[in-house]
């Protein structure tokens, strides 16, 4: 018998929902343990090489058993070949959707863009639909009627296990959820995620899911086999245990409505050969926390915080028996909570990783100029956060070769000041990746061209605007007004 609290509505538009935002839990600032500046900047590095060897391994393991499954049709050795194809179609696609989605696997932003629609049609998740309810996820983590992506609503039962770990239903709906939008109709929740004027993209995308699916079943009707289906939409299902194997271990059984990740996320550690499939998404408090690292340097970046985290469970078996356990008793009592997970206290002051001091640059001089600061104190490709008259900017240092100089005058040098605040969601651009001319919102990756202040990659959409800077006598001065020419200043002497 279920006791304890009333069902509760994980809706996006029910009572939770606005019961979240009365509560101060939507939008809000979550808890950050300190690390240093330069250290997460190395962390944030990308480069292609990494990510187009993991993925070129990827895509030729399901080449390989694609043609293992062809060949050994009407054996019984198509089971295990179809099985590895499925897992790795179905399955580790997700963790290539996801990294290319918050647009950090790659170096270059078309490669995360190819990666992430070839990996959206593989998950028959309409990129733009699930690009939104991403950002949700990362906003409102296991918010109640805000999170969109909480695979264990309260109370579970063995049913509603079964049902996640034997997802046919689940994307049975999701498709013809699919088929709805295409047909132009765009349910609440997805209205609840995405903006008014990318309705029309989320409608033709969902078309062109119905009609490449369409096309796959005339193709098996005129082939009179169910073989294309096999290769073509069907792994998407009979693959999906993989990804909810995986997927169910980052939040299942963790705390409802905390906005610390550590309390809502789960780190496990896991053999090479599942992180390679799950691309480090074991670091998965870490990933929450500091989204702009890629995955191949979480391992990295779990050394450098682990002190401020609860213990990472020693294995998926470790892991599995607390979430059955702790899922076994929210069948009975919606309102049990697993034991608190055993994290630091970490004093506020020390929360912050942009050293919050750099703000003390910011002055008045006598010829209207406000002075940022000394040039040389800001890293090549860094950020600043600078608070002045009562507004909050960023200032950034652009360097194309980095060299490890703090020399200003090295080819190509430049200082760019912006807003301080993104666009999107409010969260401050001083403490993102400044990376190949842009910087990257610590928030949801989204990014911002920094020769013109436009939006490069959403969900910022908005452009912030960028001001007048220059270099004079070895320090950064500007009068603070909005530039025209929307070209960067370079270093003046
Ligand atoms: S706060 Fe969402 S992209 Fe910046």
């Amino acid at each position: 018998m279920v006791t304890g609290a009333a069902a509760r509505d994980y809706g996006l538009t029910g009572a939770d929902s606005l019961r979240a935002v009365e509560a101060g839990l939507a939008e809000a600032e979550w808890f950050r343990p300190p690390i240093d500046a330069d250290r997460l900047r190395e962390l944030q590095a990308r480069t292609n090489a990494r990510a187009a060897r993991d993925t070129v391994l990827w895509l030729a393991l399901i080449a390989l058993f694609g043609y293992l499954a062809w060949r050994s049709l009407g054996s019984w050795w198509a089971v295990p070949a179809f099985a590895a194809y499925g897992a790795l179609y179905g399955g580790a696609a997700d963790s290539r959707w996801h990294e290319c989605g918050h647009g950090t696997a790659f170096r270059a932003r078309w490669l995360n863009d190819a990666v992430y629609y070839l990996a959206s049609f593989m998950l028959l998740r309409p990129p733009t639909l699930w690009r939104w309810s991403h950002v949700r996820h990362h906003t409102d983590t296991l918010v109640v009627g805000r999170d969109p992506e909480i695979v264990f609503p309260r109370p579970s039962s063995p049913l509603a296990v079964l049902g996640v770990f034997v997802p046919v239903l689940i994307l049975a709906k999701s498709l013809w959820r699919t088929a709805r939008h295409a047909a132009g109709r765009i349910d609440d929740d997805a209205a609840a995620l995405v903006p008014a004027d990318q309705f029309r993209r989320l409608r033709w995308e969902s078309r062109a899911y119905i009609a490449a699916l369409a096309a796959v079943a005339v193709w098996c009707a005129a082939a009179g086999s169910i073989v294309p289906a096999l290769f073509i939409g069907l792994p998407t299902f009979y693959g999906a245990w993989m990804l909810m194997f995986f997927s169910v271990m980052e939040h299942a059984g963790r705390r409802e409505d905390v906005l610390d990740h550590r309390l809502n996320s789960r780190t496990v550690y896991m053999n090479p050969v599942l992180r390679f499939l799950y691309s480090n998404m074991n670091y998965h408090v870490e990933h929450h926390i500091f989204p702009t690292v890629p995955y191949h340097a979480l391992p990295a970046l779990h050394q450098e915080i682990k002190g401020y985290l609860a213990p990472a469970e020693p294995s998926t078996l470790h892991a599995y028996r607390s979430i059955f356990t702790t899922l076994r008793k929210q069948w009975r009592d919606p309102s049990y909570d697993e034991p608190r997970p055993d994290v630091p206290e970490v004093a506020d002051s020390d929360r912050a990783y942009v050293d919050t001091s750099v703000a003390a640059w910011a002055g008045d001089r006598h010829d209207s100029l406000v002075d940022l600061g000394p040039a040389h104190e800001l890293a090549a490709n860094s950020a600043r956060r600078i608070d002045h008259g009562g507004a909050t900017y960023a200032l950034y240092r652009l360097d194309p070769e980095d060299t490890g100089s703090v020399a200003v005058d090295s080819p190509g040098c430049e200082f760019v000041l912006s807003d301080g605040l993104c666009t999107h969601g409010q969260a401050h651009l001083a403490e993102g990746a400044v990376l190949d001319g842009m910087v990257e919102c610590p928030k949801h990756n989204g990014c911002f061209d920094l020769g013109t202040g436009e939006p490069l990659r959403p969900p910022a959409v908005e452009a912030i605007t960028l001001y007048d800077v220059a270099v004079r006598n070895g320090r950064v001065v500007s009068r603070l007004r909005p530039r025209t020419d929307c070209r960067a200043v370079g270093a003046a002497g």
